[in-house]
């Protein structure tokens, strides 16, 4: 017997950052504090991913994919011959192990994929920021959880494999991902090393790093892309000539409709308007109010309203309240304020209705 190179540098990258960014993005998953931490680990992840599957084609002899094909039953075989101490001892991936990898591979790819979709939902930020609104990416996060704690039970799995592989043929498995090397018969071949490929991987790895932290910090540097909300001309100009046309995402159905049924004592103004252009502005006000959750506000302010009240002020809806109690009343009275329903003032994305955490700035 000989010792010689089995897992490839780039590989050996892979394998402990893939370990490392999924292990990190499970510490930083509870938090908002730690949200863009674990956003960058899942971006992070998919890239690597990415990487692995390309490897996995044009890697070296035990990293490709086609040396590992095996079924699930001749994982189980396989796992029942481990039992029975008769398993043939592999060089590269053993057919248990190689589902575990699979596995592994495949719910990473769902979990940081349904998370960039709960980000662009909940946060309107990131690669699918404007795709879908808050309801669908509070909803999609329900299962991104699911699936991280199915990859956490498979990353379980896979330890107590290696621990059990490296007991039966009394062989140090973590050390050979460490090093790459193993015991192997005197004809056995060796892989070639790849290291110039390690090497660019390291500084993909540093330049998204750097890149992203480097983003993050300077605030001018953050792109805002909210969810496009439904628009109609009609309600901007019946509207938006007194104040600005507050999104119908703002308040529930019953609002709008009770609020337009009172249109002749608005807030002290009679608006004058026609029945027929009523029933259309209703038509515009009901399918996209805040019900629908498009938005983090329209989703809050909705769940914040008791089911028997009908708010005919956004800001007198326990959310909005609870958001702004804290602003000094000096800050209401700035001559570029002056009213709490002046929303763009302070929210730079208040006449597309998204009011975002992103476009929020009180005027100097
Ligand atoms: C003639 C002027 C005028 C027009 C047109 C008008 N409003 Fe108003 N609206 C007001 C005034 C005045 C207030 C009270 C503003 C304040 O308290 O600062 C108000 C307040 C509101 C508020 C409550 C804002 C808050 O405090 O949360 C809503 C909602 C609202 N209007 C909706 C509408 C809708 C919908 C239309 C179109 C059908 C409309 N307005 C058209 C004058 C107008
Ligand atoms: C004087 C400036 C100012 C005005 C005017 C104002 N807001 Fe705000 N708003 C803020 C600030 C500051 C916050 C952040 C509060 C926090 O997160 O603690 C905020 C937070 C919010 C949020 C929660 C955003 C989030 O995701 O945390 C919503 C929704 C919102 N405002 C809606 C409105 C609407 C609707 C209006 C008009 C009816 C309005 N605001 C008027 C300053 C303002």
């Amino acid at each position: 017997m000989k010792s010689i190179l089995v897992w490839d540098l780039p590989l050996r990258l892979f394998h402990w950052l893939f370990a490392a960014s999924f292990v990190g993005a499970w510490l930083t998953a509870e938090s908002d504090e730690w949200l863009s931490l674990h956003t960058f680990l899942g971006y992070l992840m998919l890239g690597l991913i990415a990487f692995r599957l390309v490897w996995g084609l044009a890697g070296s002899r035990y990293a490709r994919f086609s040396s590992f094909l095996y079924g699930p039953r001749a994982g189980l075989d396989y796992l029942r011959q481990t039992l029975s101490g008769t398993a043939k001892r592999h060089l590269g991936h053993n057919p248990a192990g190689s589902q575990a990898i699979f596995l592994l591979l495949g719910l990473g790819l769902l979990v940081g994929l349904s998370g960039l979709f709960v980000q662009g939902g909940e946060e309107q930020r990131g690669a699918a920021a404007g795709v879908i609104g808050y309801a669908l990416g509070k909803a999609i996060k329900e299962g991104h959880e699911v699936l991280a704690e199915l990859m956490l039970l498979v990353v379980f799995a896979h330890l107590a494999g290696v621990a059990l592989e490296s007991w039966l043929h009394r062989e140090n498995l973590p050390r050979a991902m460490v090093n790459g090397r193993k015991e192997a018969e005197p004809d056995a071949p060796a892989v070639r090393s790849h290291t110039l490929v390690a090497v660019l991987l390291l500084l993909a790895v540093a330049a998204f790093t750097a890149w992203w932290f480097q983003y993050r910090g300077s605030e001018t540097g953050v792109a805002f892309i909210g969810k496009k909300l439904p628009e109609s001309a009609l309600w901007q100009e019946e509207c938006g000539s007194c104040h600005q046309a507050f999104h119908p995402s703002l308040l529930p159905a019953r609002s709008w409709k009770s609020l337009l049924a009172q249109q002749d004592r608005h807030f002290g103004d009679d608006l004058g308007l026609d029945a027929a252009t009523l029933a259309q502005l209703l038509a515009f006000a009901e399918p996209n109010a805040a019900e629908q959750g498009e938005t983090e506000a329209a989703w809050k302010i909705n769940r914040s309203v008791p089911a028997n009240a009908t708010p005919l002020r956004i800001t007198e809806t326990p959310y909005w309240i609870k958001k702004h109690h804290e602003i000094a009343a000096a800050d209401w009275n700035k001559a570029t304020v002056k009213s709490k329903a002046n929303c763009p003032a302070c929210h730079l994305d208040a006449e597309a209705g998204g009011y975002e955490d992103a476009a929020i700035r009180i005027p100097g």
